[in-house]
This record gives C-alpha cells, structure tokens and sequence, in this order.
C-alpha cells in the first residue's frame, strides 16, 4: 500500500513537487524555477519543454529525498498555473509554438474588437469571465493565426490544446490521455460553467475546431495512468485544478461565504458562493471554484496582478530593501504621521478596474520619506487592494448565507509578513486567518487526488482537520479606516480618470 500522495504544483515562476503523508503533512519538496520569455513588450512565453522537463525533475527529486518508489505513491493530484495556452502535436507530443502564459497581453486588441462587436456579454453569461486577454481563448486563436498551418492542422484533428495541466497529463500519461478538469476548463473561455460543457457559440467566435479540446472531468478523477518508465512505475493521476482553486481546497473553503486569498506574484481571492454561479456586478469573475461527484461548486474570484510583484520591485528595481522580510520590519517602523500611498499598477490594474492602461505611482512624498515609509506603502497596497476585491465581492454576495460571516483565510509567501496580515486586518475590518499548513495550493491538489483515490477523507472531515496558526483581528480605529481606504481610492481614480 502506497505511503504518500506526489502533489506537482506547476506555477508561474516555478514547478514545484511535493509529497503528502495521510496525516497530510510533507515528507518532501523539491522545487525549480521556470524560465521565462519576453520576446515583445506584454509577450511572456515559456517553453513547453521547460514546464513538463522541470515538473518531471521535481517529481524525481522528490520521490529521491523521501526514498519513495513508484509504489510508494497513492496517486498524483496536479495544480497549475490557469489559463496559460499550449499547441501540441499529437502525434509527436512536440508544442507548436510556446506556452503564452496568462499575464501575456499581446491579444488585448482582439478582445477590444470583439467587445466592441458586442461579444462581451455573451462571455460573461456563459463563461462567467470578462472579454480579457488573460484567458486562454484569445491565446489559441493568436497560436492557430500565427503558427504557420496551424489552423489547418487542427482541423484535420492532428493538434491538441490544453491548459498546463492537460499538457503534463498528455505527456505524463504518454500521450494516451486528453483531459482537464473542469476549474481549468472554466479559464479557457470556450467552456459552459453552467452546462458544464464547451460552448459551440464560443467555439465558432474564435474559430476553434472542437477536435482540439480535452475532454472534461471532476477535480478529483481517474484521469489516467503515468507511463511506466518516468517515475519507475505506474502511478495513477487522480486530481487536477487549477492552482486558486487547489488553494480553495487546500483552506477547506467548502461552505458558501468561506473566503481565501492567495499572495504569490499577484493575488487571488476566492469566494465559495456553493451550487449558485453568482454573476458579479462589480466586475469581478464568476468560475468553477471544484468539481466533485460532477456536482459544480462555484467560486467569485478577484484577481491582482501585482502583490509579492510589488514587494520584488521594492527589493531588485529600488534596492531599498534586500529581502522580503526586512520590507516587513522596516515597514513596521515607518512614521504614522506620513501619508504615502502606492498604486502598484505597473501592468496596469486588475479586478475590479480592469484598466490595462494605467500605470503605476507613487503619492504623498515629502522631504522624510524614506525605504520604511515606501516598504509601508509597498505592503499597504496589496492590502488595500484586497479591501478594494473584499468589497465588490460583498456587494455582489451580499444577503446570501455567510454573507455576514467575513473571514479571510490566507496564503502564500506575503502571508508570511505579520505586519501585512495585521494591517490586512485593520484596512478590512475583518479576521484574517493565517493556516498552520502554509503548502494550501500542493495540499488541494493532493487532497483531490487522495479523495478520489481513497487515501484522504470526505471534505468534511478534511476541514475538521483545518487549523489556524494565527488570526489577525482588526486594531484600527472606524475612523482611521475610513480616512485611510478614501485616500487609496483618491489616489486610483486621480490614476484612472
Ligand atoms: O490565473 C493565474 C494564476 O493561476 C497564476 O498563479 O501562483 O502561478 O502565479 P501563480
């Protein structure tokens, strides 16, 4: 009988494995950076080679540290990066082109021409999702215009498309297995989250031949065996999401109104809303949060695209700090008398803005200001901009079960700063609970995999198992909170107006 659960958590910036005793501890982590490309400004590509050499080195490696053998191994739950877009033979596995990666931006003029044309709300209702280069769909028409006969190719079925995850099971499985799951599929902008099934309509928009999709499965599923001789045996791949919807899981957000939000490069929240597809008034995404059973459980999801991001800038662009954790402990002595605000808008802004355009900047300078008043700044920012996602999803979700019942629950690597959870608080007014199981998106993946393989139990019992480390409550005066969030709000709209 297997001992562990192998989790591969292939992100932006890193593949990483991890294997899961079934007291859901790690027995072994391995990590690799992902390179990265940026052959025209708003292009970033990776090579397809990298993402499935570096997933399958860190499976390798991490099975070496815990002296794990092929059957020491349960099953394989895969997260990843969304939405990023791959074209492979399938034939030959060989990618046609490489991976554009979701913060790609080279397809924002096809969305503005198809919004203009009137297809935004026609997305929207089916999809859940706004009409923004940030999905898949967009990527693979740009793939199928611009790849030499590629278009032709995958009429003739000889191509397949994926998102990341169905890459590495497509290679994982030797090529004999062509799925995803249904969180993935929710980021393509083809699928139905209401159906549950691809979108002729979408299809036809964008002129993708409905040959070159994987079929869709639950999150936790049999989706094929590895082949024998990557891992030194045959292991069984039975969960996949999305990496914000693994970290769903992971925090055990199983109750509608249960919140979490994830701080790596940039940051995602998501609110379980349950069986209903909330459709967000305030311009937030609707999406498949899991998929169990082939029952739907919907999520409403903000998204930042610069957090830890900010924090970097703060580190390698100014210099001003050399880590992370010195931004936190110089930003915890910064004078309360001044007011500097950051918009960190250095590609533009996301949810609930959504205006690529604007850029970046800095308010409220003086003559005293200096690295602890801009590492304070920094880390408000991401801060404000979770109030600012925090809101809209309220609005949207307000008068429903949990409404009332705010309590973020957070992860990844600022997660990790006390005085940015503690100011994250304040700025909310409202609990924020940091887990004692930091690995939340590794630990969903691995979780759907030991679920549908019976080595984990119901989520129930899962969330029972759920704990805190520590709850930050909020410590800011009413007043001072709102004379603080109205001077963030000033400085975004003197930005966007
Ligand atoms: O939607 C993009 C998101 O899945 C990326 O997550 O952690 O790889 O930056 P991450």
């Amino acid at each position: 009988m297997g001992r562990f659960i192998l989790a591969i958590d292939q992100g932006t910036t890193s593949s990483r494995a991890l294997l899961f005793r079934d007291d859901l501890t790690v027995a072994a982590s391995a990590q690799e950076e992902l390179p990265q490309h940026y052959p025209a400004s708003g292009f970033v590509e990776q090579e397809a080679e990298d993402i499935w050499r570096t997933s399958l080195s860190t499976c390798r490696a991490a099975m070496a540290e815990a002296g794990a053998t092929a059957a020491d191994i349960v099953a394989i739950g895969i997260a990843n990066q969304r939405e990023t877009t791959l074209v492979w033979d399938r034939e030959t596995g060989e990618a046609i082109y490489r991976a554009i990666v979701w913060q790609d931006r080279r397809t924002a003029p096809m969305c503005a021409r198809l919004e203009e044309d009137g297809h935004g709300p026609l997305v929207q209702a089916r999809t859940g999702l706004r009409l923004d280069a940030y999905f898949s769909a967009p990527k693979l028409r740009w793939l199928l215009d611009n790849v030499p006969g590629a278009q032709e190719r995958a009429e003739r079925g000889e191509l397949a498309f994926g998102t990341v995850d169905t890459f590495l099971l497509y290679r994982l499985t030797g090529g004999r297995v062509h799925a995803t799951d249904a969180t993935n599929a929710a980021r393509t902008m083809l699928f139905d989250i209401h159906t549950g099934a691809w979108d002729d309509d979408l299809l036809r928009l964008f002129g993708i031949p409905r040959s070159m999709l994987p079929e869709v499965r639950d999150s936790a599923a049999a989706f094929g065996k590895t082949d024998k001789d990557l891992l030194g045996g045959e292991i069984a791949v039975c969960g996949i999401a999305g990496d914000q919807q693994a970290a769903v899981v992971g925090q055990a957000c199983f109750e509608p109104g249960m919140l979490k939000s994830t701080y790596g490069t940039g940051c995602f929240a998501l609110l379980n809303t349950g069986t209903v597809p909330v459709t967000s008034r305030h311009r937030l995404l609707t999406t498949i949060a899991y998929q169990l059973d082939g029952k739907r459980t919907y999520a409403l999801e903000g998204s930042i695209f610069v957090a830890g991001a900010a924090v970097q800038w703060l580190r390698d662009g100014l210099g001003v700090v050399s880590s992370a954790r010195e931004a936190s402990e110089i930003a915890a002595k910064a004078d309360p008398a001044q007011d500097v605000m950051l918009v960190p808008a250095f590609v533009g802004l996301g949810a609930p803005h959504w205006n690529p355009d604007v850029r970046g900047a800095l308010f409220g300078l003086t003559r005293a200001t200096g690295p602890a008043e801009l590492a304070r700044a920094t880390l408000e920012s991401v801060c404000f901009q979770t109030v600012d996602l925090l809101e809209a999803m309220h609005a949207d979700w307000a008068g429903r079960d949990g409404s009332s019942n705010t309590i973020l629950r957070v992860d990844g690597g600022m997660s990790a700063s006390d005085f940015t959870m503690q100011r994250l608080a304040d700025l909310l007014g409202a609990a924020v609970d940091r887990p004692v199981l930091m690995e939340t998106t590794a630990l969903g993946a691995a979780y759907l995999a030991g679920l549908a393989s019976g080595f984990y139990p119901q989520p129930a019992e899962f969330a029972a198992g759920w704990h805190r480390e520590r709850r930050f409550l909020p410590e800011m005066d009413a007043g001072t909170r709102a004379r603080r969030i109205a001077a963030w709000h000033d400085a975004v709209s003197r930005l966007t107006q």
